[in-house]
């Protein structure tokens, strides 16, 4: 059976892209495939000077992510600390790829230039190791990810083919999933950005718990442009482009169709709200419900632990062995 792994980062409320390019994936592929999904409060670290925010996020996303149909009878939802062959894997990875590799990462790059004058934790650099042992401990084949991952996961399969050239084969190199519409979804205020929990202002990101009048005021103020004429083209028209592929990915109808039912650019704002309001309403409400009940919340976050430990700790055995370490 295909293995699933992928992963969120508890930073920041989650929001439409990452619902649109990851998150509605992964409950997608939870009936026919055998699916790991982690929070990863570890990879949060990298940007983290103030205690008891990361537990709290961590119990929010996990929230979330059942509030949007993870089922934890077939999907197994986990937290990246509570398994530690994480990290143990993490160190074997960092030492499987190089400073060169990892110097050429974009997301390196663009975090650290947006941290500026800020503390830039050597973590933030690595982080793709981590990622990469996040991914090769589950034998994972398939990744589903935003468009802004594939580098990740690129780095990734080029790491575990390094360390099955090395040691022998021991490592599953996977592949990066993206889907048809919402891969990369841009801030409504500024269309040629990724949206992002960082971004310069709320009002460009569309948050899962946004209440629906606020989501309908920021599609309504989203950013096009001065023609008329509504069509898919991102470089020319990158605002229209994104509403087009937002209400693509919330209907189901592909963006070309779309493009021809507008002539206006309120209407397909107006109906792209709605249909992010419809898509939302249903885990919004499952989402409150879940959080009345932190208990059961932590007891779904325990079963999935030890799901994932089984298999995390049979991988790290087999790279220990690959390599040739002395066993205890
Ligand atoms: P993170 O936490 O930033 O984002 C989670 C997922 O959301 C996707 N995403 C988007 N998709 C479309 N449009 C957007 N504007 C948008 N913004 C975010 C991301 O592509 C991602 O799939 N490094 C990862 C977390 C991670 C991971 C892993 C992912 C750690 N280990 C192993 C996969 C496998 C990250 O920071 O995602």
């Amino acid at each position: 059976m295909t293995r699933v792994l992928s992963c969120i980062q508890p930073t920041g409320a989650v929001h439409l892209g990452n619902l649109l390019g990851a998150l509605r994936n992964w409950v997608d592929g939870q009936h026919d495939k055998d699916v790991f999904h982690g929070i990863v409060d570890l990879h949060a670290l990298t940007v983290t000077t103030e205690p008891d925010v990361v537990g709290p996020a961590t119990t929010e996303l996990a929230a979330i992510l059942f509030a949007i149909g993870l089922d934890p009878e077939v999907a197994t939802v986990f937290v990246q600390s509570h398994v530690p062959e994480h990290s143990q894997l993490g160190w074997i990875m960092e030492c499987t790829v190089s400073f060169g590799e990892l110097s050429r990462m974009t997301q390196f790059k663009d975090k650290s230039a947006r941290r500026e004058a800020d503390f830039v934790s050597a973590g933030l650099f690595t982080y793709p190791a981590l990622q990469a042992a996040d991914i090769v401990l589950y034998d994972a084949n398939e990744v589903p990810v935003g468009d802004d991952q594939r580098q990740h996961i690129e780095i990734t399969r080029d790491i575990a083919i390094r360390f099955n050239n090395r040691f022998g084969d021991t490592l599953v190199v996977p592949e990066a999933v993206t889907p048809k519409a919402g891969a990369r979804v841009m801030d409504l205020q500024d269309p040629t950005s990724k949206m992002s929990k960082s971004g310069e202002t709320d009002a460009g990101c569309v948050f899962l718990l946004d209440p629906p009048e606020v989501i309908d005021k920021k599609f309504r103020r989203a950013v096009t442009d001065s023609e008329n004429e509504v069509r898919y083209d991102t470089v020319a028209k990158p605002g229209v482009s994104n509403l087009l592929d937002i209400l693509s990915a919330s209907s189901g109808t592909d963006r070309d169709t779309l493009a021809g039912q507008y002539s206006q650019y309120g209407p397909l704002k107006a109906d792209t709200a709605a249909a992010v309001i419809e898509l939302l309403q249903p885990v919004q409400a499952r989402h409150q419900e879940l959080m009345a009940d932190p208990g059961e919340l932590a007891r779904l976050l325990a079963v999935g632990a030890d799901r994932a430990r089984s298999v995390a700790s049979a991988t790290l055995e087999r790279v220990h062995r690959a390599i040739g370490l002395l066993p205890r």
